[in-house]
């Protein structure tokens, strides 16, 4: 079994993957992955992904190995089929964060262990379960919790969120300018289980909300936009002007890196609301999670 999309995996799974990350102390765990090793193939940059996974493995009693794409055979030209077959030919898991989706289901497509996506141009699926971990953890559950996402409502992140925290429950508010629309493919799935609106307002969108989601205005790939996206987006900065629409006690979330003064200003993400810091601390936990379920 892969971990490639948010759009396959189910509410029952999602659950069974919390019911273990709530057990990271228990006897045995630390030998859950003995003599198991993780290839992490990574062609873009991460500090927390990539962290996560690497500790994960290791207390788990198993080893990682850090692969820069970059400096691989791959950035020469090898097929990503046949590095998937030969990392699978070594190691116990691939957990790949590769640009193009598609060279993730190719590389899936060849590899004899799971793979798990740690970040495509399409979806940041593990991201999505840390966040939705911590929102549990912070309001009891997720039913009818209103989630506003705000800023660029088209990338990786807002993609995977909305879909998981659908099929958990939330009721989705997606919060951008009407020159970003929203991947159809990703609200449809996401309407499929709960309500999603979209909306150019920021009073609308954020107006009830329970939890403040934002991203960066530039994801990795979109450097050369920079100037033209921050113009767009610089009316969706989450600043305290767009944080008192939402609830009182509503709480504010990024999945770093935070860029403060571009999509999120500093004593937003600095301040009391904000629960950033327990949400990155979350990857651990799911990142240990995934390996335990996805080796049974
Ligand atoms: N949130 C996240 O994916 O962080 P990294 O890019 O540091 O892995």
């Amino acid at each position: 079994m892969n971990l490639l999309s948010s759009l396959d995996i189910t509410r029952r799974e999602i659950d069974r993957i919390f019911s273990l990350a709530g057990r990271a102390g228990e006897i045995g765990v630390a030998k859950a992955l003995s003599g198991k090793s993780v290839a992490l193939f990574f062609e873009e940059p991460s500090t927390r992904t990539r962290t996560s996974f690497e500790v994960a493995a290791s207390k788990l009693g198993g080893h990682a190995v850090y692969i820069d794409a970059r400096t691989a055979q791959f950035s020469r030209g090898e097929e990503i089929s046949d590095t998937a077959k030969v990392l699978s030919s070594y190691c116990d898991f691939i957990v790949a964060r590769v640009n193009d989706h598609k060279q993730l289901t190719t590389m899936a497509k060849s590899s004899s262990v799971p793979v798990i996506n740690a970040l495509t141009h399409l979806e940041h699926p593990t991201q999505a379960l840390a966040d939705c971990y911590t929102m549990i953890e912070k309001k009891g559950n997720m039913k009818d919790l209103k989630v506003a996402f705000i800023g660029d409502i088209a990338q990786n992140t807002a993609n995977s969120l909305m879909v998981t925290a659908a099929k958990l429950g939330a009721e989705i508010s997606l919060v951008g300018p009407k020159a970003c629309r929203a991947n159809p493919i990703y609200v449809a799935a996401a309407r499929k289980s709960g309500s999603v609106r979209i909306t150019d307002s920021v009073g609308d969108g954020l107006a009830g909300a329970d939890i403040v989601y934002t991203d960066t205005f530039v994801s990795m790939g979109d450097e050369a936009e920079a100037k033209r996206r921050m113009r767009l987006y610089s009316p969706y900065r989450l600043d305290r002007k767009a944080l008192s629409y939402a609830k009182n006690d509503a709480l504010v979330m990024h999945p770093l890196p935070a860029h403060r003064g571009a999509e999120i200003t500093a004593d937003v993400i600095d301040g009391k609301r904000s629960i950033v810091w327990e949400q990155a601390r979350n990857k651990l936990a799911i990142a240990e999670a995934l390996l335990r379920y996805l080796s049974r």
